[in-house]
């Protein structure tokens, strides 16, 4: 891993940085596109990879209820891929998870290997809580959803 590269806390300064990094992968099927304002809404869920001035990877931990959390918009900007930032951003949020007193964290995903690789187990998304599906009203994909639901912790159908 670079030195350069630092793990923080996002700041709401930081919101055009991960926006500009998310949304030319959505644009490319990678991932979901967020707008500006939803960023800001939830960018106490945020942390990010800053090199310099410069946002190079972002990750939301969202609390959805007591007893489950989910990952969203994991993002890693291509020219630092496959050095580990993208483990290191997910461990970030499994951290977090654990020291929240919340026993699983779940994701959607359209690269399900890689949250596997990291010990994510695949679930039936109809097995998640019904709360989760209120914001796929306003997904562009909705309802033809493509992304794969995955699952980590205590009670992850293992
Ligand atoms: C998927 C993504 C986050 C991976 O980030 P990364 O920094 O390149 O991955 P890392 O270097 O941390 O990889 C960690 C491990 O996962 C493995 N891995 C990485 N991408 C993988 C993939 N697509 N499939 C399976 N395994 C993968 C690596 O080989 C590595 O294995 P190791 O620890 O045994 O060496 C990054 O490619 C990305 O941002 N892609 C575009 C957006 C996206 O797909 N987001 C995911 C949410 S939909």
């Amino acid at each position: 891993m670079s030195e350069t590269i630092k793990l923080r806390r996002a700041f709401p300064s930081d919101a055009d940085g991960i926006r500009e990094l998310v949304n030319p992968l959505a644009s490319d099927g990678l991932m979901l596109p967020r707008s500006l304002s939803s960023i800001y809404d939830n960018i106490r869920d945020f942390r990010v990879l800053v090199d310099g001035e410069r946002i190079v990877g972002s990750a939301a931990l969202h609390i959805c209820w007591k007893d489950i959390a989910e990952i969203r918009t994991l993002a890693i900007s291509e020219d630092i891929r496959s050095r580990g930032w993208g483990k290191a951003l997910v461990e970030d949020c499994i951290k977090e998870v654990f020291s929240l007193n919340l026993p699983r964290v779940f994701t959607l995903s359209f690269t399900p290997e890689f949250f596997k690789h990291l010990g994510f187990s695949e679930i039936e998304k109809e097995s998640l809580p019904q709360k989760i599906w209120k914001d796929c009203i306003h997904c562009p994909h909705f309802p033809d959803c493509k992304e794969v639901a995955l699952i980590y912790g205590v009670g992850n159908g293992e």
